[in-house]
C-alpha cells in the first residue's frame, strides 16, 4: 500500500511537471523573475546630431566608406529619439518587465568631459525615456557605455588607451547616477568589454577601427598585440571607480545595484584530449575570465598572465582590491557554441588578441555543426551552450547574481522577403523558448539566475553588419517610413509573459 502510495505520488509529479512543461511561461520561473529585451543607443537613437548631442567614435567611424557593410550608418537607426513613446507601449503591451537600454554619453556630456558642459536636451531626453518605461509599468536596466565613445576623448588623449578615461567616464557616471538614479535601480557599466576591445583594436572592425598593420591595410594603425589589453585595463579600472562611487555616494539612498556585462561563447573540446581542453579553457578566460577574475579575484586569468608576460598591464596592489568585488551582479550575453582545438602560438612579429589565445574555434567538427548554422555565420544556434555557460560561470565565480543580458538570432534583412513573411520568425520563437528552458535547467542546478532579456527589441543597426540583421521581436519597415510591425515571436513572448 505504502508502496503504491509512493508510486502513485511520483506518478502525480509527473503528470504535474509535464503539465508545467506543456505551459511552459513566466510561471515556470521564480515569483520576481525578470523578463525583459534590451537594446543600445548607438543601434537605435539615430537624431546623431540633434538634441546639442556630440559625436561619438561611431558616428565618425560608420560615415568612413567600407567600415560598415553597405556603408549603413546609425544616423537615424530606428529613430527611437522621436518614437521611443509609441515603442515603450509595444514593451507594455508584451507584458515585458523590463527595457535594458544604454545612455549615449555625447547626449549628456558633448564633448565626453564635464569640462565641455553637460547638455540639458540629452538629460531631458533620458528622464523622458526612464519616466515613460516606468509609467508602462517596467523597470529601466541600464547600460552607461555601449560602445559610443566620445570621438573628442579619441581624439584628444586616445579614450581606453589611455589611464585618462577613467576621470572622464567615472564624471559620465556621476552625472546618470545623480540624474537617474532615483528612479533607475539596475546599472551596468560597460557592456561587453570583450567585444570593444577585440574588434575595436584586434581586427579593427569596429570603432575606433585600429590593428596592426600585418593585420589590415585598412585599420588605423594600432597593435593588435597589445592594444586590446590597454583597453581592457582601463575599462576594468573606470568600471571599479564607478562602482566605488556609486556605492559611497548613491547606493544606500537610492537603493540600486550595479554590475557588468560580459559577453561569452561556450566552447567544446573539439577532441577529448588534454591539448584541446587546455584550449577551451584558454578561450574561456581570454573572453569571460579576462573581466570576471579581476571583478571575482582582483587578478588576470593565470593562463593570460603566463603567456602575455608585459603586454598584459597589471593592476596594483590597490587598484585588485579596488576591482576585486565591484559587482552586485553579472550581466551574462550568450549567443554561439564552438567546437575548439589546440592552435600553435604565433611568431613574436604577428602577435594578435585572437592568436594569443592559441585555439582554433568552428561551428563544425567533421562536417557536424554545433548547433543549427544561423542566418549570421558566426552564429550557430546551441540552447544548451547557455546552460552550460551558466553553471560555469557560476561554479568557477562563487555563484554570483546573473542576469542573462542579451540571448538571439537574427533573420536577413531583405526587400525581396515580402512583409508577410518577414513576420514569420517561427525560428526565434523556438530559439527564446528553447534557450529559456536551459536557463531554468541551469537553476535548477542552483544558478542564481534572476532575469531573460532577449536581444532585441526591435530591428536595428547591428554595427559592422549596418541593417543586413534582423534580431527583433518587432520589425522596422525600413523601406516604409520605419514602421513598426509586430512579427509572431512578440506575440508568443506576450503570451509566455502573461500573468
Ligand atoms: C561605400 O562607399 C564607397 C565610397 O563612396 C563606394 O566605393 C562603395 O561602393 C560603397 N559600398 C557600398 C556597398 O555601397
Ligand atoms: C580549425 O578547425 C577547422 C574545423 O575543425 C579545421 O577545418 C581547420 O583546419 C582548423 N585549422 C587549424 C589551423 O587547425
Amino acid at each position: 500500500m505504502a508502496k503504491q502510495l509512493v508510486l502513485c505520488a511520483v506518478l502525480v509529479a509527473a503528470l504535474l511537471c509535464s503539465g508545467a512543461h506543456a505551459s511552459f511561461g513566466r510561471g515556470s520561473f521564480p515569483d520576481g523573475f525578470i523578463f525583459g529585451t534590451g537594446s543600445a543607443s548607438y543601434q537605435y537613437e539615430g537624431a546623431y546630431k540633434e538634441g546639442g548631442k556630440g559625436p561619438s567614435i561611431w558616428d565618425v567611424f560608420s560615415h568612413i566608406p567600407g567600415k560598415v557593410r553597405n556603408n549603413d550608418t546609425g544616423d537615424v537607426a530606428d529613430d527611437f529619439y522621436h518614437r521611443f513613446r509609441e515603442d515603450v507601449k509595444l514593451l507594455k503591451d508584451m507584458n515585458m518587465d523590463a527595457f535594458r537600454f544604454s545612455i549615449a554619453w555625447t547626449r549628456i556630456l558633448p564633448t565626453g568631459s564635464l569640462s565641455g558642459g553637460i547638455n540639458k536636451e540629452g538629460v531631458a531626453f533620458y528622464n523622458n525615456l526612464i519616466n515613460e518605461v516606468i509609467a508602462n509599468g517596467l523597470k529601466p536596466f541600464v547600460t552607461i557605455f555601449h560602445w559610443d565613445t566620445p570621438q573628442a576623448l579619441d581624439t584628444e588623449y586616445g579614450s581606453f588607451l589611455s589611464e585618462n578615461i577613467i576621470k572622464d567616464y567615472v564624471d559620465f557616471a556621476d552625472v546618470c547616477f545623480r540624474e537617474f538614479g532615483d528612479r533607475v535601480k539596475f546599472w551596468t557599466t560597460f557592456n561587453e568589454p570583450w567585444t570593444y576591445a577585440s574588434q575595436g583594436y584586434g581586427t579593427g572592425a569596429h570603432a575606433p577601427g585600429r590593428c596592426s598593420p600585418f593585420v589590415s591595410k585598412t585599420c588605423a594603425p594600432g597593435d593588435s598585440g597589445r592594444e586590446p589589453y590597454v583597453v581592457a585595463h582601463h575599462i576594468l579600472l573606470a568600471h571599479a571607480e564607478a562602482v566605488r562611487l556609486y556605492r559611497a555616494k548613491y547606493a544606500a539612498a537610492q537603493g540600486g545595484q550595479i554590475g557588468l556585462v560580459a559577453v561569452s561563447h561556450w566552447f567544446v573540446p573539439n577532441r577529448d584530449t588534454a591539448a584541446d581542453r587546455r584550449a577551451v579553457q584558454r578561450s574561456l578566460d581570454f573572453m569571460l575570465g579576462w573581466f570576471l577574475d579581476p571583478l571575482v579575484r582582483g587578478e588576470y586569468p593565470g593562463t593570460m598572465t603566463a603567456y602575455l608576460g608585459e603586454r598584459l598591464p597589471r593592476f596594483t596592489p590597490a587598484q585588485a582590491a579596488l576591482v576585486k568585488g565591484s559587482y552586485d551582479f553579472l550581466g551574462i550575453n550568450y549567443y554561439t557554441s564552438y567546437f575548439t582545438s589546440d592552435a600553435p602560438p604565433r611568431g613574436a612579429g604577428e602577435l594578435t588578441y585572437d592568436g594569443d589565445v592559441r585555439a582554433n574555434t568552428s561551428g563544425y567538427r567533421d562536417g557536424v555543426p554545433v548547433g543549427a548554422p544561423e542566418f549570421v555565420p558566426i552564429f550557430f544556434n546551441s540552447p544548451k551552450g547557455i546552460r552550460e555557460l551558466l553553471l560555469y560561470t557560476s561554479r568557477r565565480y562563487g555563484s554570483p547574481v546573473i542576469y542573462v543580458t542579451e540571448n538571439g538570432i537574427a533573420e536577413e534583412n531583405s526587400p525581396r522577403i515580402p512583409l508577410g513573411d518577414a513576420l514569420k520568425d517561427g525560428h526565434r520563437i523556438k530559439f527564446h523558448s528553447q534557450h529559456l528552458q536551459f536557463v531554468r535547467h541551469a537553476m535548477r542546478d542552483g544558478v542564481n539566475v534572476k532575469g531573460y532579456f532577449t536581444w532585441t527589441f526591435m530591428d536595428c543597426f547591428e554595427w559592422g553588419d549596418g541593417y543586413l540583421d534582423r534580431f527583433g521581436l518587432i520589425f522596422i519597415g525600413r523601406l516604409n517610413g520605419l514602421k513598426r510591425y509586430r512579427k509572431e515571436s512578440s506575440y508568443w513572448i506576450e503570451k509566455f509573459l502573461r500573468k
